[in-house]
């Protein structure tokens, strides 16, 4: 209806225009039906570009620190996520004992959120996260990380507890999530061991349990339910 409005009146217009010679008027008359049709073609799959731009778009760092790969599968993850939901994001690396050159290289100043993965080390983050956490006071900030235990997401959130613990007052914390990550083969080759001496102990054959739960870690679940749960926090 709207392009058959839009037509007529175009229509008119160009006849209105007197032009005689019929090589200009079907010229013009091409030029405005182009228009037009863009015009329509706009309200029917969404309006023009011009019309809807809305400024410029959020923009995220995403800073992490992880020893064998699963916390960078998971920074990776929420990048393509973020990306895809039209934001800018930064995604470094935390470079060991530099927090400086990791924050500037993530733009840190400039986000309006900072997304800081950990890889659990003996119950909390390591040290080079704790560094980068200490300097985001009154940045709004979201934790992820990976655990090599991971039966009861009360465990995962007792250790985003204390991860939180560290970072200034005045910054805003927006949540967290965390999954199950493998574990290196010699973390087994020690259960073993420790089971050779202890035949039968049931905490050391839950231990070697829980290893062989955690090798397919993070799976396509484990990186959506994280994404999904960023992506709630960050209002997205
Ligand atoms: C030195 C060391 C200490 C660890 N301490 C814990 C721990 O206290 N609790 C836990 O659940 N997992 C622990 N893990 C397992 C890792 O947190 C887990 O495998 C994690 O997914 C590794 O992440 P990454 O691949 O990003 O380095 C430890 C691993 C290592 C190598």
């Amino acid at each position: 209806m709207r392009l058959f409005v839009v037509w007529v009146l175009s229509s008119k217009a160009v006849a209105g225009t007197g032009m005689t010679e019929l090589s200009v008027c079907d010229t013009a008359k091409r030029v405005v039906w182009v228009a037009v049709r863009r015009f329509h073609l706009g309200c029917l799959y969404g309006e023009p570009s011009w019309i809807t731009r809305k400024g410029p778009s959020m923009r995220y760092a995403i800073l992490y620190n992880s020893a064998s790969g699963n916390t960078k599968q998971v920074a990776e993850a929420l990048e393509r996520a973020l990306r895809a939901a039209n934001a800018e994001v930064a995604c470094v690396q935390i470079a060991p004992g530099d927090t400086c050159a990791t924050i500037d290289a993530a733009g840190v100043e400039g986000a309006d959120a900072v997304l800081v993965g950990f890889w659990c080390d003996k119950g909390t983050c390591t040290q080079e996260v704790a560094d980068v956490l200490a300097e985001l006071g009154g940045k709004r900030v979201f934790l992820f990380g990976t655990a090599g235990f991971g039966g009861a997401p009360e465990y995962f959130e007792r250790i985003l507890m204390g991860v939180r613990a560290k970072l200034p007052e005045d910054a805003e914390y927006l949540g967290g999530a965390m999954c199950q990550g493998k574990m290196g083969a010699g973390v087994r080759r020690r259960y073993e061991a420790m089971l050779a001496e202890k035949p039968g102990d049931a905490r050391i054959q839950g231990m070697i349990d829980n290893f062989d739960a955690a090798l397919p870690h993070p799976d396509d679940d484990d990186l959506g339910r994280i994404v999904q749960t960023a992506k709630q926090a960050l209002g997205l």
